[in-house]
């Protein structure tokens, strides 16, 4: 049965050269990094190691239950006093993934009377919070605040929710956050800031909306994931009080889920410990996308990631095996991921690559690209 259901689906992503397929990583593995998110380097630093180990050791493997049961620790608390503080917020509310946070807020603030304004390029995770909500949706062109503007000054609904990220996962541009806070203000509406590409990386590690003056606003909130600049697992939602209390209470992703681990908890902290007390690493991010990218051809980007458009799925997965083969790890994106369509080759930027490794890098890259093109 399953055979008839799933083998076309199966055959017609195949022909269009979409198949995913999982890669299985060796610990000892020995390759040029472009592919993850570890982008100030802290998943290997012995301080995050040994503060997660420690986590384990004093609060065992896992929280044991969810949030408001068992499941919140003194790590989780320290953790969110911490985040809010470290980027300006006055509250912050973790929750086991960064995919769960904008899941949490989104459903917990809309409804059928609430418009929901999202920009063309936002994450999935925002996108089936979206969805999930049951809120009228208006998907706007990316980055355009008049269109915002717009939706929200023609709609009927008494409240309305803004989405965007502060730096895009795909094309690694950011957003005008002070143009889309402003129309937001002026329209009665609360803007949403996804800045999973932001923090560490953004504002010398504080993030875009601190950056621009935006922390700490009522009707700005935020939110972050944890996976990828603090190195750990999780995801947060930061803003004021009465919206921490609300998700407490009527967030079903927060509420209905297992606490995240304090081993995650503890590395998180730690990770953002080494973020404050080196505040320059996010700098070596900014200057090793800007040599990725001068060396691929495409302009700078405001994150870690640099985007290398390529001529279609098949060519960007095949350059990614060769850069591979070549002892250079690269992403790739492909559609659905990429809301253009057009597939693309993803360098990710760590604070933590050599000069000599970078060399090697560009050129490995280029090779592939020219072999594929
Ligand atoms: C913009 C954005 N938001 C949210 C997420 C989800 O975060 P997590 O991996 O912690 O679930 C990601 C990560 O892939 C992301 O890129």
């Amino acid at each position: 049965m399953l055979e008839d259901w799933l083998g076309p689906k199966a055959a017609a992503l195949e022909a269009r050269g979409l198949t995913r397929r999982l890669r299985v990583r060796a610990a000892d593995e020995r390759l040029i990094d472009l592919a993850g998110n570890d982008y100030l380097g802290l998943a290997s630093d012995p301080r995050v190691i040994e503060a997660a180990a420690d986590a384990v050791c004093q609060w065992g493997t896992g929280s044991t239950a969810s949030r408001l049961v068992t499941g919140t620790t003194a790590l989780h608390d320290e953790l969110e006093s911490s985040l809010a503080t470290y980027v300006g917020q006055e509250t912050a509310l973790v929750f086991s993934s960064g995919y769960l946070a904008n899941l949490g807020v989104v459903t917990a603030l809309g409804g059928p009377g609430t418009l929901v304004v999202s920009d063309d390029h936002v994450h999935a995770s925002l996108i089936d919070g979206s969805r999930l909500s049951r809120s009228r949706v208006e998907v706007v062109p990316h980055n355009d605040v008049d269109a915002v503007g717009k939706v929200l000054a023609e709609r009927n609904e008494p409240h309305a929710l803004v989405l965007t990220e502060s730096v895009f996962s795909v094309l690694s541009d950011e957003a005008p956050l002070i143009e889309l806070a402003a129309v937001a203000r002026e329209q009665d509406a609360v803007l949403l800031v996804d800045e999973a590409h932001g923090l560490g990386v953004t504002g010398g590690g504080r993030g875009s909306v601190h950056a621009a003056g935006l922390a700490g606003l009522e009707h700005v909130i935020v939110t972050m994931t944890l996976s990828k600049a603090l190195a750990a697992q999780g995801g947060v939602v930061l803003g004021p009080a009465l919206l921490r209390d609300h998700l407490i209470n009527r967030s079903r992703p927060f509420i209905y889920d297992t606490g995240l681990n304090p081993a995650a908890c503890a590395a998180a902290l730690a990770a953002l410990r080494v973020l404050q007390d080196e505040p320059d690493r996010p700098a070596a991010i900014h200057s090793a996308a800007a040599r990725l990218a001068l060396a691929c051809g495409v302009p700078p980007s405001s994150g870690a990631v640099v985007s290398v458009p390529m001529p279609g799925p098949r060519e960007a997965v095949r350059a990614a095996e060769l850069c591979l083969e070549n002892g250079v790890r690269v992403g790739s994106f492909r559609p659905p991921t990429v809301p253009d369509g057009i597939s693309r080759l993803r360098l990710t930027a760590h604070a933590g690559l050599s000069d000599e490794d970078l060399d090697r890098a560009c050129t490995v890259v280029l090779a592939a690209i020219g072999q594929v093109s």
